[in-house]
């Protein structure tokens, strides 16, 4: 069973092949050239289907169209340029090393580049129009993804409309906005958009964090930065959302507040928009077993102060998160400026064990990822287990973005200065819990085993 796997359609074409040279069947032998040329309506397409046109279709965020290959066919080399690079789609993860299983994986596999490189290499063909795949149905901005699977959300929260001119610089809006509760709601979706078509082309990323008093949160916490204020925050990238896993939820309190982080780009044409948060609530009186909580994990030793990035140097910076309940690490979203190269986040556990959980390679700016692992492969720790980010700084002139290397860079909020945290999604729970929680992963895992 293990074996089938290895034998590729490539093995089963060769068989072919040969068979038809020993048989002397010419006819085979030129349908199977022809099958073996990679055609946009039949290779391509389906690809840029699942990876690209969320982005690149007529109205998103992308300045480009790769819907079809009359659109697709002028872009060719910088396709392949881009994905070859790993450019393109926005996947910055370093895939050599730590958890590979995401539930947001964009990214591209190395036989869907090689597959994209070859189309380019032989003249980007078109190829039967019969084998291109029925197009993509997106949603138009008048539904909530999670619309079906909840009904409407609970609570819509819109960021105040923002213009954007014709021609500008990237302008990041941060406006506040109050949620208006009363009374205390446990969450268990939320997803956010543009709150128009138009605003799709201008957002290239909006953050919510939601603001609250929680003195108490100070038990899991271990930084000033990280009570309070900026305790608890999704993001997202025109269409998507987060759903809490089962048996968890995110708290919300009266009076609490939304703070945006919305980055604008300019796109030739003036246009206002606003951003949606849509807020999915668990039925009221239902308690979720495990509390989800946002934690900002610095990878600076003593905090923010500690940043210090000489000019024309590789600087890193290290920080430790102690978890003081046992938990499932959820996500790794690190965030740096523009002089951000790479970050790590590592589990140290209680037994001396060490596991590397993520690294980010090619931090960009730009990109706000959000790696969400994958429920079975989620880092479930104990109690005592020591988070450990490292943000490395590239402050000389190799890195593209660097604005001046002659600098010397500190914390702060302007782009130019510089910061290194990752927001981090951490479901506490019990020691009992995290036990039984590992004990099923195990069952499951060998369940699996069996099977082949
Ligand atoms: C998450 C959104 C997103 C996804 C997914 C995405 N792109 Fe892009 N792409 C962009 C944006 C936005 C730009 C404009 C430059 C920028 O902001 O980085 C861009 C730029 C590009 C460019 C450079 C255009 C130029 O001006 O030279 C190419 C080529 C490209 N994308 C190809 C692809 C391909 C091929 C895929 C899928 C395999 C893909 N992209 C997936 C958002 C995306």
């Amino acid at each position: 069973m293990a074996n089938a796997r290895f034998f590729s359609w490539q093995s089963l074409v060769g068989c072919a092949v040969l068979f038809a040279f020993l048989g002397g069947a010419p006819m085979l032998v030129s349908a199977q050239s022809v099958d073996e040329a990679v055609t946009f309506t039949k290779d391509i397409a389906p690809i840029f289907q699942e990876k690209c046109e969320a982005c690149h279709r007529e109205g998103s965020m992308a300045p480009m169209s790769l819907v079809n290959f009359r659109e697709t066919r002028p872009w060719a080399r910088s396709i392949k340029a881009a994905v070859a690079a790993r450019e393109m789609p926005p996947w910055h993860l370093d895939k050599t090393v730590g958890i590979q299983e995401f539930k947001n994986d964009r990214s591209l596999t190395d036989d869907q580049i090689n597959t994209i490189v070859r189309w380019v290499d032989s003249g980007a063909p078109m190829g039967d129009p019969v084998d291109m795949p029925n197009p993509m149905t997106w949603p138009e901005g008048e539904t909530w993804n999670f619309e079906e699977l909840f009904g409407p959300p609970n609570l819509i929260i819109k960021s105040p409309a923002y213009k954007m001119a014709a021609r500008a610089q990237d302008a990041w809006y941060k406006p506040v906005v109050e949620t208006g509760l009363t009374e205390p709601r446990w969450v268990r979706a939320i997803e956010i958009r543009p709150s128009t078509p138009k605003g799709r082309r201008i957002m290239h990323h909006a953050l919510a964090r939601l603001q609250q008093e929680e003195p108490e949160l100070e038990e899991t916490a271990t930084d000033p930065d990280d009570v309070g204020p900026g305790l608890f925050m999704e993001w997202a990238v025109g269409k998507q959302g987060e759903i809490t896993r089962p048996d968890s939820g995110k708290l919300m309190l009266p009076g609490s507040k939304i703070v945006w982080d919305i980055h604008y780009h300019a796109v030739g044409e003036e246009i206002t928009d606003s951003a949606e948060l849509a807020i999915y609530f668990h039925p009221k009186g239902y308690e979720p077993k495990h509390r989800q909580v946002l934690h900002l994990m610095h990878g600076i030793e003593g905090g923010s102060r500690g940043l210090d990035i000489p000019p024309n140097t590789v600087s890193v910076h290290q920080g430790f998160f102690p978890l003081k309940k046992a938990g499932r690490v959820e996500n790794f979203q690190p965030h740096m400026h523009l002089r951000g190269k790479a970050m790590s986040m590592e589990a140290l556990l209680p037994t001396g064990e060490r596991r590397m959980l993520s690294h980010v390679n090619d931090y960009q700016f730009d990109w706000h990822n959000n790696y969400v692992y994958a429920d079975h492969v989620a880092p479930l720790l104990p109690k005592g287990t020591l988070l450990r980010i490292t943000a490395w700084h590239d402050n000389t002139s190799a890195n593209r973005d660097n604005p001046d290397p002659s600098q010397w860079v500190g914390w702060g909020d302007r782009t130019v200065d510089e910061m290194a945290h990752a927001w981090v999604n951490v479901t506490y729970m019990s020691d009992e819990d995290l036990e039984s929680e590992i004990a099923q992963r195990e069952a499951s895992r060998l369940e699996l085993t069996d099977e082949q």
